[in-house]
């Protein structure tokens, strides 16, 4: 994919597959968890992308798949246009520095036998990137740059706040200045009056450092504050992507209106122009996924394009400015199905 001035996107994902051994096929399906199925994307240098779902959806499994701490099935990961995909542990070591991660759970992710100070440098270290003085004159740096008060450094884990604890998370993914940060729900696990402070910080330091983010979340409002673009993931697959001002103002699959329309927006007449539409039953289980459409079970609008969403699986299809959609019931210009029509499960 040619991005803005040809330069190589940051990080692409290409066609990537993942699935796991369930272990016990009395679950049903082919004994397989079929938990990413052919996810595409690519991010520009700078870009924030948001990857959003339910859980379940299989967000995690490609932030996984990216940072290689599990083993792609299929599908290529691309990193500043080098494909590491099958490199060794030692062939990937010198690509690593430009691909960190933020975990969602600050509590588990960070050493409690390392003082808050040597977790930061670990990354410096491990890269040969600077030691002695220098090392600790960094260290300050990046404890002064997350908001973290010097002292802290010489503190444990687990004598912090679980926003403390995520500062220092972000203080050791940018420690080494990667090229891509990955942010797997960074303040879902935290306090809600804490989350906004921590979103702040990550927006500010995106701003002035200038780095990639692939940012995983599960809620959209947080998305159309912080990404430039997002991409929808349902079971297992990208189910819509656009600019994020694009598909808020102009949702075109079922799913993305229904999590819209559940959503809390700061605009009170976009929120007026919403119906809320409300999903029935459960995300399926990814050891049996539905045939066609993997949302048909859950479409109030399945239908209007059954036997077809049985049948066929709706591919990603281009529908102008950015904005690429997986629906059978959406139009070649991108004429959406209108859901406020429909009596079924709109609320
Ligand atoms: N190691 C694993 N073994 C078997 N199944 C897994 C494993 N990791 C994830 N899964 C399954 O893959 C699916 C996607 O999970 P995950 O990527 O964690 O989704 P999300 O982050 O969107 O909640 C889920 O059904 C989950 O149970
Ligand atoms: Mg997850």
């Amino acid at each position: 994919m040619s991005l803005d001035g040809g330069l190589a996107p940051a990080l692409e994902v290409e066609d990537l597959v993942k699935r796991f051994p369930a272990g016990n096929r009395m679950l049903g399906g082919d004994g397989v968890v079929h938990a990413v199925e052919g996810v595409s994307f690519a991010i520009a240098p700078g870009e924030l992308l948001g990857l959003v779902g339910e859980s379940g959806s299989g967000k995690t499994t490609v932030a996984n798949c990216v940072l290689r701490l599990v083993e792609p099935t299929s599908g290529t990961i691309r990193l500043r246009g080098v494909d590491i995909t099958r490199l060794s542990r030692r062939q990937l070591r010198p690509h690593r520095r430009h691909l960190h991660m933020v975990f969602q759970d600050p509590y588990s992710s960070l050493n409690p036998r390392l003082t808050t100070g040597q977790i930061v440098a670990e990354p410096l270290r491990l890269h040969g990137l600077a030691r002695g003085k220098a090392l600790d004159g960094k260290i300050a740096a990046l404890f002064d740059l997350v908001g973290l008060r010097p002292e802290l450094r010489f503190r444990y884990p687990h004598e912090l706040s679980g926003g403390q604890r995520q500062r220092v998370g972000l203080a050791r993914a940018l420690s080494v200045e990667p090229s891509v940060l990955v942010a797997d729900e960074p303040v879902s696990a935290l306090d809600v009056s804490v989350q906004a402070a921590i979103l702040n910080l990550l927006r500010d330091l995106q701003a002035s450092m200038g780095f990639s983010c692939l940012f995983i979340t599960h809620d959209l409002a947080t998305v159309e504050y912080l990404c430039d673009r997002v991409a929808v993931m349902y079971l297992g697959k990208i189910v819509e992507t656009a600019p994020t001002h694009e598909l808020f103002d102009s949702p075109k699959h079922p799913y993305t209106q229904a999590l819209l329309s559940a959503a809390v927006t700061p605009d009170p007449e976009q929120q007026r122009g919403r119906r809320r539409i409300v999903l029935t039953g459960e995300i399926p289980s990814p050891l049996d996924p539905p045939s066609g459409c993997a949302f048909r079970t859950r479409c109030p609008l399945a239908h209007r394009s059954a036997p077809r969403s049985v049948d066929e699986e709706p591919v990603l299809r281009d529908v102008g400015r950015g904005h690429l959609v997986a629906c059978h019931l959406v139009g070649p210009g991108g004429e959406a199905p209108r859901l406020a029509d429909e009596r079924l499960g709109v609320a």
